[in-house]
């Protein structure tokens, strides 16, 4: 805490070198350490600050994905930080418990920084429910799994030859080497009977389907923005870039069980699912229980109570999505492609007319998925998101609650989150007035 009252929180992003395969260093890049960093936690209601030192050899950004903040804080292609500069946002955390991360945010460059290694989690936990029956030992039976893939050449060099296109890839580059948490062919000893995963799909433009090799029910408690209000027992989520989600799996003495990410449902056709990763499949964490585990209260049978869902108000706003454009524009630093009303719902219909596969995010706001293709959403799109997968050939429908900052002058983003496709220029900008 700092003379203000502020929780001040330090990021020195710079170069470093880390050893994924053993024996083959590969140069990275990280915060506060050589690969990814520290995660960052504040409770609703706390006045926190970060001061964020780019040693990086070139200008970068550090966004909050999912944070509700004022736009001049949100660290996105409006708010660089040059070489060997510090930016300092603050703001109050003022939102729902959440598993929230950051990562770099420029203009054509967030595929490069994030995939060397710039990112982390940002937790927030909120007073009114910290008394729920979860898991919550961080590191112990609630822990963080960053999840990403890297394709890495024999001498060590992360591969970002495809990173932005070029040969056969439409999604972006895809690795053949899953890391979590920075660490490759991890395993984790289970010591209690239920276990919370804070899963964040950190790749640039690889979609998982997370599941176990035994098929076991997990339960689904948080998506995104928040809780959910009641557990939505699963076996398989799908997972695409920036996507988060907290599960709860029960463990038996003695278990031994891999996840997975099974080949992903990604609804293209035969060759764009084979070229996006519809084939794939990955061992991601292999888990070891003890023989005898700690017992765990009994998940709860309601979580967090929700809002009512909210009413969009006015004509749908439609995005309709084609070559790496929104509405046939790519991004433009000068242009603002909408003007929304601050903390107001809008209903927006997002149209991916193409064979590709792309998601969606949108900065300043938290939604609700309305439908896809007008069927009731499925039960692991039905908590408050930030970012929801959009399969080719589909419309899915969002109620987009915006936040009640006001800034005329500083833009909040929406795009594509598979990088590749957003640093092409399918974003775009929108002012809360
Ligand atoms: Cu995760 Cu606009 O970003
Ligand atoms: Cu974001
Ligand atoms: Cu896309």
């Amino acid at each position: 805490t700092d003379s203000d009252g502020r929780k001040r929180f330090r990021l020195d992003l710079r170069e470093g070198s880390t050893e994924f395969l053993p024996g083959l260093p590969t140069a990275t890049w990280g915060a506060n350490g050589t690969y990814l960093g520290p995660t960052l936690r504040a409770r609703r209601g706390d006045r926190v600050a970060v001061d964020v030192t780019n040693h990086l050899p070139e200008r970068t950004s550090v966004h909050w994905h999912g944070m509700h903040l004022p736009a001049e804080m949100d660290g996105g292609p409006h708010n660089p930080i040059d070489r060997n500069a510090t930016w300092q946002p603050y703001w109050t955390i003022a939102q729902p418990a959440a598993t929230l991360w950051y990562h770099p945010h420029l203009h054509q460059t967030t595929a490069q920084h994030v995939y060397r290694g710039v990112a982390g989690l940002f937790i927030v936990d909120d007073p009114a429910t910290d008394a729920l029956p979860l898991p919550k030992q961080y590191g112990v039976d609630d822990v963080p799994l960053v999840i990403q893939d890297k394709k890495i050449k024999d001498d060590g060099t992360l591969d970002t030859s495809k990173m932005n296109f070029g040969g056969l890839t439409i999604t972006g580059l895809l690795g053949d080497k899953i890391l979590v948490n920075g660490t490759y062919d991890p395993h984790f000893e289970v010591k209690t009977e239920l276990v919370r995963f804070r899963l964040l799909n950190g790749s640039n433009a690889r979609i998982f389907h997370v599941g176990f090799a035994d098929d076991r029910e997990f339960q689904l408690v948080a998506a995104d923005s928040g809780l959910l209000g009641a557990p939505q027992p699963l076996n398989r989520l799908l997972l695409s870039p920036g996507e988060r989600a907290e599960i709860v799996v029960r463990f038996a003495p003695g278990d031994d069980v891999v996840m997975k990410s099974f080949p992903p449902p990604l609804k293209a056709n035969f060759a764009y699912a084979r070229l996006a990763g519809g084939d794939d499949e990955h061992d991601l964490v292999k888990f070891v229980a003890a023989g005898t585990l700690r017992p765990s209260p009994a998940l709860p049978a309601t979580l967090a109570p929700q809002p009512p869902a909210p009413q969009p108000t006015g004509d749908p706003f439609r995005l309709t999505m084609g070559d790496f454009t929104f509405n046939g524009r790519t991004m433009e630093m000068q242009r603002l492609d909408r003007v929304v009303g601050t903390g107001t719902v809008e209903r927006w219909e997002i149209v991916n007319s193409q064979l590709i596969p792309h998601n969606f995010h949108v900065h300043g706001s938290s939604f609700h998925v309305v439908d896809v293709d007008g069927e009731a959403p499925p039960a692991h799109l039905r908590g408050v998101k930030d970012t929801v997968y959009v399969a080719p050939n589909s419309t899915v429908n969002l109620a987009v609650s915006f936040l009640p900052y006001s800034d005329a002058r500083y833009p909040y983003m929406f795009h594509c989150h598979l990088l590749a496709h957003e640093d092409s220029g399918m974003m775009g900008q929108f002012v809360t007035v």
